[in-house]
């Protein structure tokens, strides 16, 4: 066991998790298990264009599964979102054998498990007194409907997560919805519907599941099959994701890149997250700033912070991803890493300065603020508040 990490643990996932190019031709057996009725909710409108969407239907239809088609969502979920839906489907009357389908990226499967626990638990009618210390911190009392996740994206990893992410804008936050009982029932990830997915939102999405991955094994909280879990996806995801993003087609970057999120959803649900998602949090709700780019740009800057903590941690990472350079780069193994994110995120367009992202100095006292959510507390180092406005500062 690496890092005298202590054998006593609980890990869950999904309860099932299907996994393989052209397997979504499978989703209708497998809702079949869930239920009769799906409450759809999905993301890019790319999907009803490309046909994926009648082919789900048709495929539920087949098995005798109605789909009642129920959003849209093209942004990351908000309390309000959340609310109009979980009042129509009460309009619309929950019944026996319903369950939530979520199809799409990060947002479209929050918002599923969102909506999978208000459709069931009736103590308020807003989300925000479910979410962590922002509400009355009411706890799901009913179980919530099943889910059946299936990822358009690679990055999340929210197929295989027990919170989901719901910002506001006014006041500004971003807090989880917490619950083992959202974990979705069913992960259904067909890598090929990855395939269209624009150039840009491959490379943030790709870089937040490899900063979930090395968070995750650097995290306070980090546990053995985790770990596990995070050096099989550096393993694929890092050789992968610039070939992902330049040759959209390549079937074996597409599938490497799509495990790769699935493993970090299910390492971060155990082992938490660190100091790049902190700060991204707060960058999405003061700044809009896209999660996996902010995830992206601090990842470099939190390895530099986080490294007198656990350097032998990330130099395992280097050798596992760098290989033999790891050794002979001047600086030793850790460099070496550092060096080859940094290398990755140029190479794929992601910006190395908050400023070129329209962040102004005048955000960071707030940006401070509000990054003290759970995933800083998982951070292999204690950030003062003037400490990090320093960091911020620095990459202004
Ligand atoms: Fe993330």
């Amino acid at each position: 066991m690496d890092s005298g990490l202590p054998i006593a643990y609980d890990f869950q996932a999904p309860q099932r998790i299907v996994f393989g190019w052209g397997r979504r031709r499978q989703v209708g057996a497998l809702a079949k298990t869930l239920g009769c009725r799906a409450l759809l909710v999905c993301g890019a409108p790319a999907l009803a264009e490309t046909g994926v969407l009648a082919e789900i239907t048709a495929a539920a239809g087949a098995e005798g599964v109605e789909i009642v088609p129920l959003e849209t969502i093209l942004h990351e979920p908000l309390v309000d979102d959340v609310d109009r839906l979980s009042a129509r489907v009460r309009r619309l009357g929950v019944r026996p054998g319903d369950f939530v389908l979520a199809v799409g990226g990060g947002a479209a499967i929050d918002l599923g498990k969102a909506l999978a626990a208000m459709a069931a638990n009736h103590q308020s009618p807003t989300i925000k007194d479910y979410l962590e210390n922002v509400g009355r911190d009411l706890k799901l009392v009913e179980n919530p409907l099943p889910v059946l996740a299936m990822p358009t994206t690679a990055g999340t990893g929210a197929e295989a997560t027990r919170n989901a992410e719901i910002s506001s804008y006014d006041p500004p936050f971003k807090k989880s919805l917490r619950s083992e009982k959202i974990m979705p029932r069913i992960a259904l990830i067909d890598p090929e519907l990855t395939v269209s997915v624009p150039p840009a939102v491959t490379a943030a999405s790709g870089m937040d599941a490899i900063t979930q991955l090395i968070e995750s094994f650097i995290s306070r909280k980090a546990q053995p099959i985790p770990r596990a879990l995070c050096r099989e996806g550096l393993r694929q995801a890092v050789p992968a994701i610039v070939e992902a993003v330049e040759r959209p087609d390549s079937q074996p970057a597409r599938e490497k890149m799509a495990h790769a999120a699935l493993l970090s959803g299910m390492a971060l649900a155990n082992s938490g997250l660190g100091m790049a998602h902190g700060v991204a949090g707060a960058l999405g709700v003061h700044c809009r700033i896209a999660h996996g780019v902010a995830c992206a740009l601090m990842l470099p800057v939190a390895l530099r912070v986080n490294r007198p903590a656990c350097e032998a941690d990330l130099a395992r990472i280097a050798h596992l991803v760098v290989g033999k350079e790891a050794s002979t780069t001047p600086g030793g193994p850790v460099d070496a890493l550092i060096h080859r994110i940094q290398t990755i995120c140029d190479r794929i367009g992601i910006p190395r300065r908050l400023s070129q992202l329209g962040v102004t100095r005048e955000q960071i006292p707030a940006i401070v603020r509000s990054s003290r959510g759970s995933s800083m507390s998982g951070n292999p180092r204690e950030l003062s508040d003037a400490e990090l406005t320093e960091i911020l500062e620095g990459i202004l």
